[in-house]
């Protein structure tokens, strides 16, 4: 405190020296209000002047003046005419030029601005003059390091004198402060503080460059969002889209966290919370913006919330956690919006009208980038900004891209709210070149599809293999069926083997009973085995792959069937001349004619049966 009142101690010795110098004497201030809004971080100071000409020479420029601690927060400073009749009425036109000017004579611990008049101001006349000068980063966190638990207490200094190189014949300050408390302010005569308003003055025949300090000490827990730097990209594409992508780097520039965040206590104990802490910030985009997303580091945050209608849609985000004191998050939005709302054409030129900050509410950026993406092929390209700002071109490539697109980038610091004016960007495009892409895919199609054919053609021999391919899977399908009808035809070979045996076995036991039983487990085999050849055989009849093999197999299953009941009749003779005990010989006799033609059909199978197996 004792440092403030030191410094502004200096400023008034320094500039009572100056009071006398004649310089600035033609002008005269007939009456100052000024509103001071410390509500939100940003402090706005609104001044209405009633200029009047008391020397005899028009004048044409009136001088504005800032202490250095005021001059480098200066984020936007404006001055309108104000031709309303009396107090309420909105200024109107456009503001009037100002620039820094360095004036003879002058301590450099102010900076002045020199705002221009349209008009001469004559002999004895006068006007009003409205000046809006917004400020960031002025309200000093005090005291600067706050626990979880704290209110956020913030000191703002100024003059209670309106600070001018012109004399002052009456004014008055009134501050706007949040609805919170008040822990002090200097008290002059006629300090008045009722509810959130505190007003000095009015003070009456003030010298110029009179200066007299006041501090105010007050609670304000509204979120401090500055934005380190915003990168916002505005991609124009004539196909019907303006893509807009802002990337964020924003810290709480309030008072400083101390001491250990308890996220118990933040959850569980809500007087804790943390007054100055913010959850959620409001993006206010244009109307009818479209695919919106918003995402950190980590991926897209679902805990968005976007509302809107014809006017406007709002976006509102949370970031992962609550942003204490000095702490930083940094995250992207992004969203389309309708070309024909922001792309126009003038003078055989086009240009995009678009609002130059932040859609975030009462945000400060320190640093924003902006970049106006043009589409490839664009020309004489110029941009107009209504404020200063740094500016250059860079080329962005993108998919398809042969010589890149022209990049527009705008750079300016220190940016508030009001700087959400519209600036232009203006470029000479030929609409051919949009055909550019949409033909390069064309011929990239048509260059596909040449390649396919040229392709189809050389390699003809593929159409015709995968004909002989299907040949092949049928034959291998017939090739497995003859095998499986070779593999049921062993099998009737064996149960053939197997009659044979029981036989011998007879000739050698006399056991007509196990002889009987063999036959007929036999018997039942082959049934079986003759449904299943059936199905193998329709299925080679019906393959023309099968056509020259299918002979040698409906032979071999004729064979097989004669064999078969050739040898049944063989069997049922021996059997018989066993059960009436006739002799060896008779029973040969009886069996001889039968078994040769066993033995040659046996011999026809056996051959068959190779025959198909080498298939
Ligand atoms: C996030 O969502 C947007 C829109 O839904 C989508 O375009 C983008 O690819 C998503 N990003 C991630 C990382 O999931
Ligand atoms: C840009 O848009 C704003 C808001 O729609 C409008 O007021 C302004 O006149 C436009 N500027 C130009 C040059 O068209």
């Amino acid at each position: 405190m004792l440092r403030f009142a030191l410094t502004l101690l200096l400023f008034t010795l320094a500039f009572g020296v100056l009071s006398s110098s004649p310089v600035f004497s033609d002008l005269i201030l007939a009456k100052v209000d000024r509103r001071i809004d410390l509500t939100s971080q940003i402090v706005r100071i609104t001044t209405s002047l009633k200029v009047e000409n008391a020397g005899s020479n028009p004048i044409s420029e009136i001088l504005l003046s800032f202490p250095e601690n005021q001059a480098k927060h200066l984020a936007y400073l404006t001055a309108t005419l104000n031709e309303g009749k009396g107090k309420g009425k909105a200024s109107s036109g456009a503001g009037l030029p100002t620039e820094v000017v360095i004036p003879k004579d002058v301590p450099d611990s102010l900076t002045f601005y020199s705002v221009s008049l349209h008009k001469g101001l004559g002999k004895g006349e006068s006007l009003l003059l409205d000046v809006l000068a917004v400020f960031t980063h002025a309200l000093e966190p005090f005291p600067e390091k706050i626990s979880q638990a704290d209110i956020q207490l913030l000191l703002f200094q100024d003059t209670a004198h309106f600070l001018s190189p012109y004399k002052v014949m009456v004014q008055s300050v009134a501050v706007k402060l949040p609805e919170a408390r008040v822990e002090s302010y200097t008290k002059l005569e006629g300090t008045k503080l009722s509810g959130s308003e505190l007003k000095y003055g009015p003070f009456h025949n003030i010298p110029p460059f009179s200066y007299l300090p006041i501090i105010i000490h007050f609670e304000n827990n509204q979120p401090f969002a500055v934005a380190e730097e915003l990168v916002r990209e505005i991609e124009i594409s004539h196909w019907g889209n303006v893509q807009v992508t802002e990337h964020y780097n924003l810290f709480h520039g309030g008072a400083k966290s101390k001491g250990e965040f308890s996220r118990l206590d933040y959850q569980a104990r809500p007087y804790v919370r943390g007054a100055s802490a913010f959850r959620r910030l409001v993006a206010r985009l244009p109307p009818r913006a479209h695919s919106v997303y918003y995402r950190d580091e980590i991926g897209n945050i679902s805990t968005s919330s976007l509302w809107g209608d014809s006017k406007k849609t709002e976006l509102e985000i949370e970031p992962r956690y609550p942003l204490f004191g000095g702490w930083r998050t940094a995250f992207t939005i992004g969203y389309g919006l309708p070309l024909r709302d922001f792309l126009f054409e003038s003078d055989g030129k086009r240009f995009l009208n678009f609002s130059f900050g932040s859609p975030i509410n009462e945000l400060v950026i320190d640093t924003l980038i902006v970049k106006v993406v043009l589409p490839e092929g664009s020309k004489d390209i110029s941009a107009s900004v209504p404020f200063p700002v740094k500016q250059w071109q860079e080329t962005k490539f993108s998919h398809l891209d042969l010589v890149g697109r022209p990049v527009v980038v705008l750079e300016k610091n220190n940016v508030v709210p009001e700087h959400n004016e519209h600036f232009q960007v203006y470029y000479k495009f030929n609409s051919l070149s949009m055909l550019t892409e949409p033909l390069m895919l064309i011929f990239g199609f048509f260059f596909l599809f040449v390649a396919c054919i040229v392709y189809m053609h050389a390699d003809l021999s593929i159409s015709k293999s995968s004909a002989s391919y299907l040949a092949k899977v049928q034959w291998e399908e017939v090739q497995a069926t003859v095998q499986q009808i070779h593999n049921i035809i062993s099998h009737c070979l064996t149960a053939h083997d197997k009659l044979e045996a029981s036989l011998r076995d007879l000739s050698r036991t006399g056991d007509v009973q196990a002889c009987k039983a063999t036959r007929k487990s036999v018997d039942s085999l082959l049934k079986g085995v003759s449904k299943d050849l059936k199905p193998l055989v329709t299925f080679l009849q019906s393959s023309p792959q099968a056509a020259h093999i299918l002979p040698k197999v409906e032979e071999l299953i004729a064979k097989e069937r004669d064999l078969q009941e050739r040898l049944m009749a063989k069997h049922t003779t021996v059997v018989d001349c066993y059960e009436k005990k006739l002799g060896g010989r008779e029973i040969e006799n009886r069996i001889a004619s039968n078994q040769q033609k066993i033995t040659s059909l046996r011999q026809e199978v056996d051959d068959l049966m190779e025959f198909i197996d080498e298939i």
